[in-house]
């Protein structure tokens, strides 16, 4: 793991580029999957959904390398908050990990329990084609798992803009290509 390097004004470009295109994603993952039930049953609504399940295994591998990253050449810089503030921006920050990480896993599970077919190409294989309700139960969890994203990544930003605009300091600025001037 790389040190910490205090004199620092920003992340690196590959952290930077690695934060941002994971937002993105999961800002389209789930209004994407919004729509999916807006289309006919059918060839229609199979290619919507491949798209989220394509959009899915993409955020799968940047997150793969983002971690990968973070742990190996990934600038570190020091801590933004003291005491209280610190320990809740790191629980955050892990949280999100751990959430998109268990969000990708419960993701391909109801993939593989709708033995969901993709871009009418090919079918994957039933995880168990004799139990009808395990779909349905898969993307209730899968759901729900995403309206905490959406909230705890809501906080993160809000806490990220109250850096900005009511403390005024650098900390919003450390994650914005060239400190967001
Ligand atoms: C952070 C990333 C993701 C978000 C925010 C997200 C969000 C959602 C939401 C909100 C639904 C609709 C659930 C419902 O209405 O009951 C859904 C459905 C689904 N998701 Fe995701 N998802 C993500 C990642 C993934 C991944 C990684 C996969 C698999 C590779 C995946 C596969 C599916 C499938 C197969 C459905 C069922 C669609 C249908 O049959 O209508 N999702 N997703
Ligand atoms: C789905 C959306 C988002 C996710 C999943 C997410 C996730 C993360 C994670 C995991 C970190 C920790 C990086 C590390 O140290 O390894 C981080 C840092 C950061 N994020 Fe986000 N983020 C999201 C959206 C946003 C938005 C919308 C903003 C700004 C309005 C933002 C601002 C920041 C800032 C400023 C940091 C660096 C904090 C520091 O250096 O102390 N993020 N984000």
């Amino acid at each position: 793991m790389q040190p910490v390097t205090p004199s620092a004004k920003r992340y690196d470009t590959a952290t930077i580029a690695f934060h941002w295109l994971t937002a993105i994603l999961v800002a389209t993952q789930w209004l994407g999957a919004q729509t999916i039930d807006w289309f006919p049953k059918g060839p229609l609504r199979v290619d919507v959904r491949s798209l989220h399940i394509t959009g899915g295994v993409l955020l799968a591998a940047i997150l793969l390398g983002r971690v990968v990253w973070r742990l190996t050449g990934g600038r570190r810089l020091p801590p933004s908050d003291r005491g209280v503030l610190q320990i809740l921006a790191k629980a955050t920050h892990w949280g999100l990990y751990l959430l998109l990480g268990v969000m990708i896993l419960v993701g391909l599970f109801v993939a593989w329990a709708q033995g969901a077919s993709i871009f009418n190409q090919f079918n994957l294989p039933t995880f168990d084609p004799n139990n009808d309700a395990l779909p349905d139960q898969a993307q209730d969890i899968h759901a729900i798992i995403g309206w905490i994203i959406v909230a705890v990544a809501g906080l993160h930003a809000a806490a990220a803009l109250f850096h900005r605009y009511v403390m005024r300091d650098g900390v919003l600025a450390r994650m914005l290509p060239r400190g967001g001037r």
